[in-house]
C-alpha cells in the first residue's frame, strides 16, 4: 500500500522581479522536493497588496511568476500552482484566524516593524495582519511542511500556534506545520550591500540578478558588485562581498566554497567576476529559453491555472467547511 504523501506548501509574493536568490533559496528546493510531497506552490497576490501596486503591473507580474515557476522546473501536472486570490477560502479562513490572533502577537513581528519603518507612508492594517493570511495559506491545505527563508520563521511560528489554538479550542483539525529552512550557504546576499539578503523587491536593481535579466545586464551587475580594497582572493566572512561571490560561484558550479576559493586563489577580482558572470548567464539560459516559450502561450498558462485552482479549491473548501461547522456557523441549507 502506498502511503499518502505529506503536504508541502510554499509561496512567493509577486512583487519586484524573481531573482537568483529566490531560485537558490526557494525555487530550486521546491523542485527538489516536489516528487516526495503533495506540493502546492502559491503566487501570493493578496499579500502583495500590502504594498502599493500598479494594477496592470501586478496582473502581468502574476502571470510572469507563474511562467517562471514552471520554467524553473516546477511540474504543473504533478503539483498544484495557484494564484492566491483565485481561492477565496484563503481570505475566509483569515477572518476566522484573525479572531484567534492576539494583537500582541502581531505587534511582536519583527518583519512588521521593519516593513513599517521602510514603508512609513503606508502602514496599513494589511501589513499588520499579513502573518494571519500566511497562516491561512498554510492551514487551509492542512500543510505538513513549509519551506521558508529564515526571515519567515516567526510567521511560521504563529501558524503553528494558531493551528494548536484552534485544535485545542475545538477539536483536532490542523496538522502542526513544520518549517523547512535551507542550510546555511544557500543564502545569497545583495551585490551592492552584501550584509543584507538579496531581495527581488530591492529598489536598487544592481543589488540582485533577476532570473530574466539579459546576459549584458548580468555581466554588468556582477562586474559592479561591491568587493573590498584588498586584492587577494580568500573566503572570509569579514569580506562579505567577496564571500558572496564565492558562495554564488560554488552553488552555480555545484562545487564547494573550498573548491571555488582554491580555483580563484592568486587570481584577480576581475577574473572572478568575469567567470562568475558568464557562469550565471549560462545557468539562467535554459530557464529563460523555457520562459520565453511558455509566456506567449496564454492558453497553456490558463489551463494550468484552471486545473490548479480546481484541485486547490476542493481541498480548501473541505477545510473551511470543517472549520465553519466546528466554530458554530450555520451550514447553508441544501
Ligand atoms: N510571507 C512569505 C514571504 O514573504 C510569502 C508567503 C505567503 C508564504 N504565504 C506563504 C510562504 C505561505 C510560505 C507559506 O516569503
Amino acid at each position: 500500500m502506498t502511503q499518502k504523501k505529506k503536504v508541502l506548501l510554499s509561496g512567493i509574493q509577486p512583487s519586484g522581479k524573481l531573482c537568483i536568490g529566490n531560485y537558490i533559496g526557494a525555487l530550486k528546493n521546491w523542485v527538489n522536493l516536489q516528487d516526495d510531497y503533495d506540493s502546492i506552490f502559491l503566487i501570493v497576490d493578496l499579500h502583495a497588496l500590502t504594498i502599493k501596486q500598479v494594477p496592470s503591473e501586478l496582473r502581468n507580474r502574476c502571470m510572469s511568476f507563474l511562467a517562471q515557476y514552471i520554467a524553473c522546473g516546477i511540474n504543473p501536472e504533478k503539483n498544484t500552482i495557484v494564484i492566491q486570490s483565485h481561492v477565496p477560502e484563503h481570505a475566509e479562513l483569515t477572518w476566522v484566524l484573525n479572531t484567534l490572533t492576539y494583537f500582541g502577537e502581531l505587534n511582536r513581528m519583527t518583519q512588521f516593524k521593519d516593513k513599517s519603518k521602510n514603508n512609513s507612508s503606508n502602514i496599513n492594517t494589511g501589513l499588520f495582519t499579513y502573518p494571519v493570511l500566511m497562516a491561512a495559506d498554510i492551514l487551509i491545505y492542512q500543510a505538513d511542511l513549509v519551506p521558508v527563508g529564515a526571515d519567515q520563521k516567526q510567521h511560521l511560528e504563529l501558524s503553528r500556534n494558531l493551528a494548536q489554538r484552534f485544535n485545542h479550542n475545538y477539536s483536532d483539525t490542523f496538522p502542526i506545520p513544520e518549517p523547512f529552512i535551507p542550510k546555511f550557504g544557500a543564502r545569497i546576499m545583495s551585490l551592492q550591500e552584501p550584509d543584507k539578503k538579496m531581495s527581488k523587491s530591492d529598489e536598487n536593481e544592481n543589488n540582485f540578478i533577476a532570473l530574466l535579466d539579459t546576459p549584458d545586464i548580468i555581466m554588468k551587475k556582477i562586474k559592479r558588485a561591491v568587493t573590498d580594497s584588498n586584492t587577494n582572493i580568500e573566503y572570509n566572512q569579514n569580506r562579505p562581498g567577496l564571500a558572496n561571490l564565492l558562495t554564488l560561484h560554488s552553488i552555480l558550479t555545484k562545487g564547494t566554497i573550498e573548491s571555488s576559493t582554491m580555483y580563484f586563489k592568486g587570481k584577480m577580482y576581475s577574473e572572478l567576476k568575469n567567470e562568475l558572470g558568464e557562469i550565471c548567464v549560462e545557468y539562467l539560459r535554459p530557464i529563460q529559453d523555457e520562459y520565453n516559450k511558455i509566456i506567449k502561450d496564454k492558453g497553456y498558462l490558463n489551463k494550468i491555472l484552471k486545473s490548479g485552482t480546481e484541485k486547490a479549491r476542493y481541498k480548501a473548501r473541505r477545510t473551511l467547511s470543517k472549520v465553519y461547522r466546528k466554530i458554530g456557523l450555520v451550514p447553508f441549507p441544501r
